[in-house]
Parts: C-alpha cells; sequence; structure tokens
C-alpha cells in the first residue's frame, strides 16, 4: 500500500488529484477546513478505487495542527509516500492595498505550512524507503501577478530547490507544478470582477484554452510515480505553454 497526503484535498486541484493518485493505488489523506466535501469525496474514493480515503479537517493556518496530523497518519498507515501540498489562497494585489494580516495568512498557508508539514513528515517519509512531495506553485512566479499570492509562490518554489537538495540522499524527491489560470472555482471572485479575463488567458495560451484541474493532476500524478524517479527540484509548468508569454495581449 502506498499512502498520499493531499492538503486543500476538497477543492478542485486537490480532488482531482486524490481521484487519479487513488487511480494510480495511493491510499489517500485529504486535510481540508471543508469537513463536508472532503468527507464526500473519501466516500466516493473508497466506493470507486476500492483505497482508503480519510479526512483529516484542520485548518492548515493553525501550524500547531500539523504535527498532531502526520502523528495520526503515522499511527494509522504507519508510512507516508506522496505529500502534496496544494491548498493555497490568494490576496494582497497592488502593493498599495497589502495589508500585512492578510499577506501573513497568505504566507501561512501558501509557504509556511507547506515547509512545517514537511519538517513533520520527513521522518516518516525516510521510513517509508523514501517518497515524493510536489508543491503546487502557480505561473505567476514568472509573470508577477499579485504581490502577496506570487510571493508566497516563488517562496515555495525556493522552498522546493532547497528540500530537493538537502532530502535528496534520503530518496525524497520534492518537486513543484506551476499551473496557469484555471477553470475552477479558485477564480470566481476575478472573473466575476472581470467578465474578460477567463478569455484573455486563454488567448495567450498557445494551446488556446484554460487548464482543468484534472491536467494539473496529471502533473502531479506523474510526480509521485516511479516515471518520475530521476526528477527533483523541478517546476512543471502545466500552462499550455503560456509559461512562454509573460503576460496577457
Ligand atoms: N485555480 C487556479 O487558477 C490556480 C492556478 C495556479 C495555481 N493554483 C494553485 O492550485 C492550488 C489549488 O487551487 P484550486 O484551484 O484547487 O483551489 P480551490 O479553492 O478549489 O481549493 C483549495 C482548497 O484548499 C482548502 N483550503 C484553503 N485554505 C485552507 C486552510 N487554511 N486550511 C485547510 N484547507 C484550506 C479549501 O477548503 C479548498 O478545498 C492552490 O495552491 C492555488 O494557488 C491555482
Amino acid at each position: 500500500m502506498k499512502l498520499a497526503l493531499i492538503t486543500g484535498g476538497a477543492g478542485a486541484v486537490g480532488a482531482a488529484t486524490a481521484r487519479m493518485l487513488a487511480s494510480d493505488g495511493f491510499s489517500v489523506v485529504l486535510a481540508d477546513r471543508a469537513a463536508g466535501p472532503a468527507e464526500a469525496l473519501a466516500a466516493e474514493i473508497r466506493r470507486d478505487h476500492g483505497v482508503e480515503a480519510v479526512v483529516e479537517a484542520l485548518d492548515l493556518a493553525d501550524i500547531s495542527t500539523l504535527g498532531p496530523m502526520i502523528g495520526r497518519v503515522a499511527a494509522r498507515f504507519g508510512r507516508l509516500d506522496c505529500l502534496v501540498n496544494n491548498a493555497g489562497r490568494t490576496g494582497a494585489s497592488k502593493i498599495a492595498e497589502v495589508d500585512l494580516d492578510e499577506w501573513a495568512a497568505i504566507l501561512a498557508i501558501n509557504l509556511t505550512a507547506p515547509m512545517v508539514l514537511v519538517r513533520e513528515a520527513v521522518a516518516l517519509m525516510r521510513g517509508s524507503g523514501g517518497g515524493s512531495i510536489v508543491n503546487v506553485a502557480s505561473r505567476v512566479y514568472l509573470s508577477g501577478t499579485g504581490v502577496g499570492y506570487t510571493s508566497s509562490k516563488s517562496g515555495l518554489i525556493g522552498l522546493t530547490r532547497a528540500l530537493a537538495v538537502q532530502l535528496g540522499k534520503d530518496g525524497i524527491r520534492v518537486n513543484a507544478v506551476a499551473p496557469s489560470f484555471l477553470n475552477s472555482p479558485f477564480n470566481k471572485g476575478i472573473v466575476d470582477a472581470n467578465k474578460g479575463l477567463a478569455d484573455a488567458f486563454r488567448k495567450f495560451t498557445p494551446l488556446d484554452r484554460l487548464g482543468t484541474p484534472a491536467d494539473v493532476a496529471g502533473a502531479i500524478a506523474f510526480l509521485a510515480s516511479d516515471r518520475a524517479s530521476f526528477i527533483t527540484g523541478d517546476v512543471l509548468h502545466v500552462c499550455g505553454g503560456a509559461q512562454l508569454a509573460p503576460q496577457p495581449v
């Protein structure tokens, strides 16, 4: 049995990832504050894939809960083969509007929680013979969209590189995926505020469509698999080529 822990496991990308990893034979832990949707997804995964699927309902911003969660995973499953740091939030867009509480909240979820989770989980992964950590960053590290969000996701890529160097000898690979603008509820607020935005993103994307949560899940499942056995410290762009176009035209 292989086990994957997915933060934000009830959201668009997290749920697609959980389903894909389950279809690849992973049992899954869905760590999300949205307990209801997470429980419904866990039931669906148990039914459809015949693997174990459990929920850890918690607020990732409360760092004190992360160690005990990994402790429960260790007690129940005795191993951890894959950690997907997927939960994230946006905000703090323009420098003149940055609110320090919001800035701290973005960094807490997008950067601090992934770091603490890895710190807490590394012994369990080492004991499992190694594993794969996948951090969900964003194309914004290239395009520079939104002060707090871009800073947190750029930091997450820096964390990815540092961890890849430090954990390689433990057989733990650490990579990031960098999706572009997705067709998902995550963007509802900015799409509602700017009706032309989604179409603008499609137009400068060489593959001429928006990405989907399943597109991102496919890249994560690849990095989690033995097919990526010699890949670490990398950023896989899931952008339909939009990583080559720095700004919407
Ligand atoms: N949607 C996009 O366009 C896009 C593009 C690039 C990168 N990303 C990144 O992909 C990741 C997933 O995005 P998504 O589109 O699936 O978003 P989503 O809003 O659908 O899902 C996010 C999930 O994280 C959970 N979550 C958020 N804060 C939490 C907290 N403090 N504690 C516990 N759970 C928490 C939410 O409950 C939700 O289930 C994020 O890191 C996001 O930054 C998204």
